[in-house]
């Protein structure tokens, strides 16, 4: 019997000892602990003995579950061990491996302007609107006073657009025709900025593209000045072009407002003195004026009690002078180095 015991002492043993796994060990265990398995038999066996073979069987008895007990912990803190370190070696990360860096995206320079102005202006207290890129002869030219014989189409004379039943379409010339839209779909006050895309039969240089945009500004309200539109401006130009600039205003003909003048900049480089990127000390930037009474009136607007200014600003030559781009062109053809160069900027 006590033979027996051994013997099953050395089974357990050596079963433990082949388990790959912990749950192989744990069958291990079954088979050679549990309830079924012959070292039970044994043990109740051990109750028919005479009582000193009893106690002598029975202390082998004892030395053999204490042996397996502790062959079987050895085995699964082994096998714990084990499965811990296939664990991390599946984990494992080489730190020696070079990064794999993300790529990242930019914004084009002319989104990077746009978002910049429209956020100076709207923290002025501008809305933004948008108008179609298709208008009607009426909203473009029309309503801007500017009639079917005007001399200021001819340099307009724009890209017109052929749709059977809708006459005289065309690619909208300027930004413009937003502030007639947005007049005849409100009532006064008006403070809005309309970004956007604008199209001009040009064949495209160094400083012309027949695609480019603008940023409308239209302010109408009982008792706007000459002065609002200059204290808007500026406000606009410090914000975007630092502290220290200054503008500079000078008369120019456009039909839609009276009058009318174009706005400089003293430049952001050399600060007015002269240099490379604005030759005379100054930058042109934009046309405005006062909003035309007859502008007012072909929007239903009382010309008699409210007044307003309005102005037009190029996207393109902020972003040229602001990064110092040479060729207009550089902006819209695509190349993808262009706009890596702005990553991280806005
Ligand atoms: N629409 C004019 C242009 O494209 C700019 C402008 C807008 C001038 C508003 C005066 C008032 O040249």
């Amino acid at each position: 019997m006590i033979r027996s015991f051994e013997l099953e002492r050395d089974r357990g043993v050596s079963r433990f000892g082949d388990a790959a796994t912990l749950e192989e060990l744990e069958d291990a265990q079954v088979a050679t602990m549990g309830r079924k398995a012959q070292l039970s038999t044994l043990q109740k066996a051990l109750g028919s003995l005479s009582p000193e073979d009893r106690k002598r069987v029975g202390r082998v008895a004892n030395d053999v579950r204490a042996t397996l007990q502790a062959a079987l912990a050895d085995r699964r803190e082994q096998l714990e061990r084990q499965a811990e370190d296939a664990l991390l070696e599946e984990d494992r990360l080489d730190l020696s491996l070079p990064g794999r860096a993300p790529r990242v995206g930019a914004f084009h320079p002319l989104s990077i302007i746009e978002r910049e102005a429209v956020e100076v202006f709207t923290s002025l207290g501008f809305r933004v609107v948008e108008g179609p890129e298709v208008e009607d002869d009426w909203h473009n030219f029309q309503a801007l006073n500017i009639p079917p014989d005007h001399p200021a189409r001819t340099m307009k004379d724009s890209l017109y657009v052929d749709v059977p039943g809708h006459p005289e379409l065309l690619l909208r010339t300027e930004t413009s025709a937003v502030q007639v839209r947005t007049m005849l779909a409100q009532s006064p006050p008006v403070f809005v900025v309309a970004p956007g895309r604008v199209y001009r039969r040009e064949t495209s240089d160094p400083t012309h593209l027949p695609v480019f945009h603008q940023i409308e500004g239209l302010a109408v309200d009982e008792g706007i000045t000459f002065a609002d539109l200059k204290g808007t401006l500026e406000a606009f130009v410090k914000a975007m072009f630092g502290e220290r600039r200054r503008i500079r205003l000078g008369p120019a003909f456009f039909p839609f407002v009276e009058p009318g003048c174009e706005v400089g900049v003293s430049c952001f480089r050399c600060d007015g003195a002269g240099c490379r990127v604005c030759g005379t000390g100054w930058i042109e930037l934009l046309g405005a004026g006062m909003v035309h009474p007859s502008v007012l009136e072909n929007c239903g607007y009382d010309a008699e009690r409210l007044t307003g200014f309005a102005f037009g600003l190029g996207i393109e030559r902020v972003a040229m002078l602001r990064y110092e781009i040479p060729d207009m062109r550089m902006l819209v053809d695509g190349d993808v180095r262009l706009v890596q160069q702005f990553r991280g900027v806005a």
